[in-house]
């Protein structure tokens, strides 16, 4: 199977060093970043999801060791934090001429629901959207918009045929200390990759709980740094996961 419209969630651990604040992982952007211009140059439609990392990650626990929550004051500085990131991302992605328009998830979503029609339309215009984990006001207090959560949306909204959680560890590792060929329950996953660096999204298992939200009809896996385009084409990499919304 060849996937004609995917969602990828670049997650944290890859495109930032997650324990050095505020700091790109250049080496492993650029690896992903290829395989993203070798699939949107074909035609191929994507859409991209930025996992908080050292940026939104860093910010959200700092102000959480310092004052224990978080408050609508905090909005601005993690937003900040997560546009630094969006914009270094999609200067380098337009530098490798991928056509990437930036889409900042306070400015369309509200607590609990978000509206994904513009990314839809750039999808459409053949663009590639990109979005990320963000601080989004409420009433009287913010929420974290995890970057897994909309991942799983996005590719609901836009019937993609395939949504890939890319990930440091190659995919979930397993008690045996290899990765796991699929899974379909959460199990007892968490701790089994080094933590490394901030987490304010409850990592791996959380990660998996929402992957299992994806429709049915998805091909979902959690799949390392260089298998994106092996992915795409249907190789069997990383960690498949047998998805079980009716959705
Ligand atoms: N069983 C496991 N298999 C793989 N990784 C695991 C496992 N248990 C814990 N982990 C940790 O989970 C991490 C991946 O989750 P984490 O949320 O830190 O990354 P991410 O989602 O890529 O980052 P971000 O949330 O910033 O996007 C791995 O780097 C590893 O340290
Ligand atoms: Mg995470």
């Amino acid at each position: 199977m060849t996937c004609k419209t995917v969602v990828a969630k670049l997650g944290g651990s890859v495109i930032t060093v997650k324990d050095s604040p505020e700091t790109i992982n250049w080496d492993s952007l650029d690896l992903l970043l290829d395989q993203i211009s070798g699939f949107t140059g074909s035609g191929g439609k994507m859409a991209l999801v930025l996992g908080g990392g050292s940026f939104g990650h860093y910010v959200v626990s700092s102000i959480l060791s310092k004052r224990g929550s978080l408050s609508i004051e905090d909005a601005p500085s993690i937003q900040l934090s997560m546009m630094k990131l969006g914009l270094a991302f999609l200067h380098r992605a337009v530098e490798k001429g991928i056509r990437a328009t930036l889409h900042p998830p306070h400015t369309f979503c509200s607590v609990g629901s978000c509206s994904f029609e513009p990314l839809a339309r750039d999808l459409e215009a053949g663009l590639t959207p990109v979005t990320y984990g963000d601080a989004v006001p409420g009433t009287g207090s913010v929420s974290i918009v995890s970057g897994d959560d909309l991942a799983v949306e996005i590719s609901r909204r836009l019937s993609a045929e395939c949504l890939f959680f890319v990930v440091d560890t190659g995919g979930v590792i397993g008690a045996d200390g290899s990765v796991l060929v699929e899974l379909d329950n959460v199990g007892l996953v968490e701790n089994r990759g080094r933590r490394k660096g901030w987490d304010v999204t409850g990592g791996m298992s959380r990660k998996i709980k929402a992957a299992l939200q994806a429709p049915r009809t998805t091909l979902v896996r959690i799949i390392g740094t260089s298998d994106l385009l092996s992915a795409i084409r249907g190789k069997p990499v990383g960690t498949l996961v047998k998805a079980r919304s009716e959705g």
